[in-house]
């Protein structure tokens, strides 16, 4: 490697190694709670029983499964977890203020639409930037992702409406250049993949606190409050991904049949559940995505549902009834993998690092195994009995697939080629 390459390796290390939110020390407690980060002290524990409806009966069809025990798990997870979302408002609107512009050399054209959550345009809209394959046929599949970053600091195109970030005294201001990686559109348009980008503060601020100032506070009842199952912010980012699918099923360029979502860490929480609510969605990956998201509560490794719903840290993302199981684990009548089985029949990728403790990787891994049963109900495969895989091995992406990279908590370069070669596989050739 000559020492100009050496030298763009260390300082693209160095944006990824920043990327996300921090990666978290090994610390001993977090919030006051003690973390395990060892194998040995992490616990036994029963999950519960996908199959087994809350009366008792088992589910034994597909059929079965989509129409009794489905619905009661999407039910626990709106209740206790996720919280009650409202539907489509009647005010949405889309303005599509740039109709097709050819863009990376002719490769992709863009397009942007602002979607308007409510009647009043001046607040509560979000901005969808899309590109789709020049030379592939129409309507093109897509990936969509849901970023920590506005739009016009996701990508390197300089014809993207400049857009606003949020400050944490609830103010919007303009975006300014931050650490984050750009997304690698052109690796998904050389290969015949649309792509489109949301900025997940256009939905709903992602701080406590940040309530009164999302698309959370135009559905506040009488009380001005919300309620113990009131949707968290997740569930807001979730909502707005569902507006996204909306747009793309009215545009004659896209096939809303062929839509993947994907996003990392908190965002990897918001696609799980956005797939889990919005059978619209023909494929999920969900990248490092942890507690809240594909990893067992039960097991007593990195994060706990008790750090995670600490209200001084991100209980504004979840139901306030989530909290309450801090102490009770075992009580929930759910667990991680019943949040990924809601996403069966479809593919499902989730994607994580080995040395991502905090997230707890392996306990992905065991969700995916325990999920499996339902995805087998409709003839599809998971990690079967195929061990904790070492990172880098890609033997395990099947249509519940499991991959983790070696490195921490991030989406790296090399993940986006194993997407490319999941969405091929499941979206495409299918
Ligand atoms: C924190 C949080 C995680 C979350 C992550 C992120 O580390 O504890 O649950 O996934 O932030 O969103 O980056």
């Amino acid at each position: 490697m000559n020492s100009k390459r050496f030298y763009l390796t260390i300082a693209t290390l160095l944006v990824y190694s920043l990327g996300f939110s921090q990666q978290q020390k090994l610390a001993d407690t977090v919030a006051g709670i003690p973390v395990n980060y060892k194998e040995d002290k992490a616990g036994t524990y029963t999950l519960p029983d996908p199959l087994t409806l809350n009366n008792g009966k088992k589910v034994t069809s597909a059929d079965g499964w989509m129409k009794k025990r489905r619905p009661e798990i999407l039910n626990m997870y709106q209740e206790i977890q996720f919280g009650k979302a409202p539907g489509k408002p009647d005010a949405m609107a889309f303005n599509v203020f740039d109709k097709g512009t050819p863009v990376f050399n002719g490769t992709a054209i863009r397009k942007q639409v602002t979607v308007y959550f409510t009647k009043d345009t001046s607040d509560h809209k979000m901005d969808l930037l899309i590109y789709l394959p020049a030379n592939a046929p129409k309507p093109a599949p897509l990936l969509l992702n849901i970023s920590f970053v506005p739009n016009c600091l996701s990508v390197g195109d300089s014809g993207v409406k400049k857009g606003f970030m949020w400050t944490k005294e609830g103010k919007k201001v303009s975006a300014t250049q931050t650490a984050f990686r750009k997304f690698e559109v052109e690796k998904f348009i050389t290969n015949g993949i649309g792509v489109a980008l949301v900025y997940y503060g256009d939905i709903e601020p992602d701080f406590a606190g940040g309530l009164p100032y999302g698309i959370r506070s135009q559905y506040l009842g009488a009380s001005g409050k919300p309620a113990p199952e009131d949707w968290g912010a997740i569930a807001a980012w979730a909502w707005g991904l569902s507006r996204a699918m909306d747009y793309f099923e009215t545009d004659k360029d896209i096939n809303a049949k062929k839509i993947a979502v994907t996003g990392a860490s908190r965002l990897g929480k918001t696609v799980l559940w956005t797939g889990a609510q919005d059978q619209r969605f023909a494929m999920v990956i969900a990248s490092i995505s942890g507690e809240g998201g594909a990893a067992l509560s039960r097991r007593n490794f990195g994060e706990t549902i008790g750090h995670i719903t600490d209200p001084a840290r991100y209980l504004y993302q979840f139901a306030a009834n989530y909290h309450d199981y801090s102490n009770r684990v075992d009580q929930l009548p759910m667990d991680a993998h019943m949040l990924v089985s809601l996403i069966a029949p479809r593919p499902l990728l989730l994607q994580t690092g080995n040395t991502d403790f905090w997230s707890d990787p392996r306990g992905e891994y065991l969700s995916a195994r325990a999920a499996e049963p339902v995805y087998k109900l409709f003839g599809k495969t998971g990690p079967g009995d195929h061990d904790f895989p070492a990172p880098g091995d890609t033997s395990l992406l099947n249509p519940l697939g499991y991959y983790m990279h070696e490195g921490g908590h991030a989406v790296l370069p090399t993940d986006l080629d194993v997407f490319v070669t999941f969405i091929k596989k499941y979206l495409i050739a299918n």
